[in-house]
């Protein structure tokens, strides 16, 4: 099952299009009220939409006439798929006919939503808008996006981050948004602009927060509910699971949106006693990093292109990945680095020749794709495409993964080892690792992830270094004296995995 990069031809199911609908109160009263669905698909909102439109209207005593006429005033929609166009309007002309109503005249487009003027402002929009992730979007779309759309002036916007806007700026006075998005909207670190947009208005938010709604896919979602100009100090959360609510005051909401555990309370912050960085990214893994067959007092032989080749032993060290750790025993990576005095020294090329020979021509053999990667701007083509991380690295250190499920499994390295994804932890004050393992696998760092980390799948949330230097957490946690550390920087703390 999929996480979402992009949801265009996800429909929403008619139990949530109902559940969505009754959230903005469309429901009675409704005839004269407009409403748009900027993205209606094959037009699960709309046919729900209609259906309710005509019921109301009879109820009140409307001519059929009037009914069709209304229909045409006052409901709107964008489609951009042709056949999902057509395909909707058929099905809503199905209602019409059995309701014995004249045929309506729907005004209803088929073109792209963000490029769409529009004059009239809604009552209501309502709707399931297309998601698709920064990395998945064209270049001229992202500069669309970024031109036109306060959202999307920085950071790495999803697509819906335009349409929430667009349909903010399409709402009547007092006019009602309900858009169901992923649940990660409230945790993003570049959504942070998105969320102080919509937070003055936002007043009720529903999460499903384990909770599939659509079929066969693992993306969780909210439902945001939005009144234009409603200006409210609190905001109610659903969570629609434990179905427990809270009553939040926007005021003394952070960057991230947390609902339920708060560790701000806590006096001790993470950040002031370790250090949470990203690995190392070489770009090319595939290149670097290398299964030992073989070694000999001067040289490891791996395998390329079912040929042996050597590499200078002192080239290489040891590798790691919270992913392979268990897995692949062998696991090295060329190294064209070093350390002296514990600064880092980079290799310059003609060096890098006559010193290791055997590595410079098995890397060679990648030479094309290592100058095709997207690396620092000051990155040669035989270095690590992000080497930031290298600066601190020549320590003991601990490694997690970025995706956690249930508690982190934390792994020890040590001075020498390369972590080349994941996680990794040092240490800037007198407190030794194994404190920093006692805080990460405590219950108060478990409930800390579920309300800042993205929700991978089942039970796995995805966190980031900023969310574990964030982290706060009761001294008496760091102060057991046991916790000290008194065996200096290489005593107690040189752990190797
Ligand atoms: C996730 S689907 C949801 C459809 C419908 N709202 C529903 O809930 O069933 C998103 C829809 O947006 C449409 N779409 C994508 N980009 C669009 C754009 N720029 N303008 C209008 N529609 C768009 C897709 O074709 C797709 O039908």
């Amino acid at each position: 099952m999929a996480t979402m990069k992009s949801n265009p031809q996800v429909f929403t199911p008619s139990r949530i299009v109902k559940y969505m609908l009754n959230i903005a109160g469309y429901r009675h009263n409704i005839v004269g009220k407009t409403i748009f669905e900027n993205s209606f698909g094959n037009g699960a909102f709309l046919k729900e939409i209609v259906k309710r439109y005509i019921n109301e209207g009879k109820r009140l005593g409307y001519s059929n006439e009037s009914i069709s006429y209304g229909l045409s005033r006052d409901i709107c929609g964008i489609e951009k798929d042709k056949s999902l166009f057509d395909e909707c309007i058929k099905d809503l002309d199905k209602i019409v006919a059995m309701n014995k109503l004249i045929p309506v005249k729907w005004t209803l487009m088929n073109q792209n939503t963000l490029q769409t003027k529009i004059e009239q402002k809604y009552n209501f929009i309502i709707g399931n808008p297309p998601y698709i992730t920064y990395s998945a979007l064209k270049e001229s779309e992202r500069r669309f996006m970024s031109d036109n759309f306060f959202v999307c002036k920085t950071g790495k916007p999803d697509y819906y981050y335009a349409f929430i806007e667009y349909s903010m700026n399409a709402l009547a006075d007092d006019g009602k948004l309900v858009y169901i998005v992923p649940n990660n909207m409230t945790k993003t670190w570049f959504g942070d602009k998105l969320r102080d947009y919509i937070l003055p208005d936002l007043i009720e938010i529903f999460d499903f927060k384990s909770e599939k709604i659509f079929k066969n896919i693992l993306t969780k979602s909210v439902i945001l509910h939005i009144q234009k100009n409603s200006k409210k100090n609190l905001l109610t959360y659903y969570d629609i699971n434990s179905k427990e609510t809270l009553s939040l005051d926007k005021r003394e909401m952070g960057r991230k949106w947390i609902f339920g555990f708060n560790c701000d309370k806590y006096e001790a912050k993470f950040s002031d006693y370790f250090k949470a960085a990203n690995s190392i990214a070489t770009l090319l893994n595939e290149a670097f990093v290398v299964n030992v067959i073989n070694e000999t007092n001067d040289y490891y032989e791996i395998f390329l292109d079912e040929e042996t080749v050597r590499i200078e032993k002192e080239l290489v060290k040891k590798a790691a990945s919270p992913k392979y750790i268990n897995k692949i025993k062998n696991e090295y990576i060329i190294f064209p680095y070093s350390y002296e005095k514990n600064k880092l020294k980079k290799l310059p090329e003609d060096v890098f020749i006559n010193k290791f020979p055997m590595g410079y021509r098995y890397l060679c053999s990648y030479k094309d794709k290592l100058e095709n990667r997207k690396s620092d701007n000051n990155a040669k083509w035989y270095e690590y495409g992000r080497s930031q991380a290298l600066q601190h690295l020549n320590q003991p250190k601990l490694m997690l993964s970025t995706v956690i499920t249930d508690k982190p499994n934390i792994i020890r390295l040590c001075n020498e080892t390369i972590p080349y994804s994941g996680i990794f932890i040092t240490k800037i004050g007198n407190y030794s690792l194994d404190v920093a393992k006692f805080i990460l696998e405590s219950c108060y760092f478990k409930d800390y992830i579920k309300t800042v980390g993205i929700h991978a799948n089942g039970t796995s949330y995805r966190i980031s270094t900023r969310d574990i230097n964030d982290f706060r957490f009761p001294k008496d946690l760091i102060c057991l004296p046991s916790n000290i550390e008194h065996g200096g920087a290489n005593g107690k703390n040189n752990l190797c995995s």
